[in-house]
């Protein structure tokens, strides 16, 4: 018997106001057909001057604890992956713990950027596998409107805001790859590479910043990296692409999602992908798109997924789980 970190409910929520391409055309030199072939982008949410990333990651809990059953008391630990918490601190995670009512347990947030929801659950599984907390809540919540430099036509057109979240809970498994559950992790990082996205303020600095991205490097270290990270992952489980049903990428750039999943000798037609609709969210885009592939109808349960990402550090990794 091994025990295993199941998904038992996922949900996510999106702001209302929805930004296609057009919008960025009438102030900045960009067209609607450069931003759709570059990245596969066509729109994404922008959240209200007063909504914030705990707001977000708290609506996003609500329709995952809903999903699941639960209620906000039935769980252990809440962790939020966000690069855009509302404050310096408190972390985003005890505001949602606030905001659900949830007074036991523990909270706290990860900053892995764009790989932030697969360090996430990285750590959720290893406090569930060690017997800390039994039920988890993962949230990705992010408000990257905030950090954009709108003359910088080569990021401001990337970006969204959302928020997904998944509760996981302690179940027993006969540790083979036939169970559902995480089965296995891989996490990386790599400092030097710094300068090729980051944000060029902080509280140590005393300043305020804006995202800033040499994106075509980026681009070269994602295509490389990803494929590698998952098959990684699929190798610790025991398995391999074959027996993949859904790649769940970060959903950066369509054309990084169309190159890993070719590496890994995967169709598109196995790939769930949102990036079209929602834009780069950060640590979000996962557990978005996990909600809404299974809203869809494409995720099932039993169906193998590997998640994988990539962002600034860089810091990048992959999660291969048995829905
Ligand atoms: O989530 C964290 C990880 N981030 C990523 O994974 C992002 C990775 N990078 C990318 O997705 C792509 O590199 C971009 C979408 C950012 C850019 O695509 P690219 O094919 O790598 O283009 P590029 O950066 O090499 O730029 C090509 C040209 C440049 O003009 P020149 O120098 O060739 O004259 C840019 O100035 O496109 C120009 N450009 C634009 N043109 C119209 C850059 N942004 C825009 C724009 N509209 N918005």
């Amino acid at each position: 018997m091994a025990g295993r970190s199941v998904v038992v409910g996922v949900g996510h929520y999106l702001p209302s106001r929805v930004v296609p391409n057009s919008e960025f055309e009438q102030t900045l030199d960009t067209t609607d057909e450069w931003i759709r072939t570059r990245s596969g982008i066509e729109r994404r949410h922008f959240a209200a001057d007063d909504e914030t990333t705990s707001d977000l990651a708290t609506n996003a809990a609500r329709a995952a604890l809903k999903d699941a059953g639960l209620e906000a008391d039935d769980i252990d630990a809440i962790i939020v992956a966000t690069s855009t918490a509302d404050l310096t601190f408190p972390s985003a995670a005890t505001m949602v713990q606030a905001r659900l009512g949830m007074t036991k347990g523990f909270a706290f947030d990860v900053q892995a950027v764009c790989a932030g929801f697969v360090f996430a659950l990285s750590n959720a599984n290893a406090l569930i596998l060690s017997g800390q907390a039994r039920r988890v809540l993962v949230i990705g919540a992010e408000t990257f409107s905030r950090i954009m430099d709108w003359s910088d036509r080569s990021t401001c057109v990337l970006f969204g805001d959302g928020a997904g979240a998944l509760v996981l809970e302690l179940q027993d498994g006969n540790g083979t790859p036939d169970d559902r559950g995480i089965l296995a992790t891989d996490l990386n990082s790599d400092g030097r590479f710094k300068d090729l996205l980051y944000v060029d303020g902080g509280v140590s600095t005393q300043t305020t910043g804006y995202l800033r991205m040499q994106g075509n490097q980026v681009f070269r270290h994602a295509v490389e990296k990803l494929a590698k990270t998952a098959e990684t992952a699929l190798g610790r489980a025991g398995l391999n692409s074959a027996d993949v049903n859904w790649i769940v990428p970060h959903q950066a750039n369509i054309r990084i999602i169309q190159g890993t999943a070719k590496k890994m000798g995967l169709p598109m037609e196995r790939v769930v992908v949102t990036v079209q609709d929602h834009g780069n969210t950060s640590a979000a885009s996962i557990p978005l798109a996990l909600s809404v592939g299974k809203e869809r109808g494409q995720i099932k349960p039993g169906d193998l997924i590997v998640t994988e990402a990539i962002g600034g550090g860089l810091a990048w990794g992959a999660v291969v789980l048995r829905w």
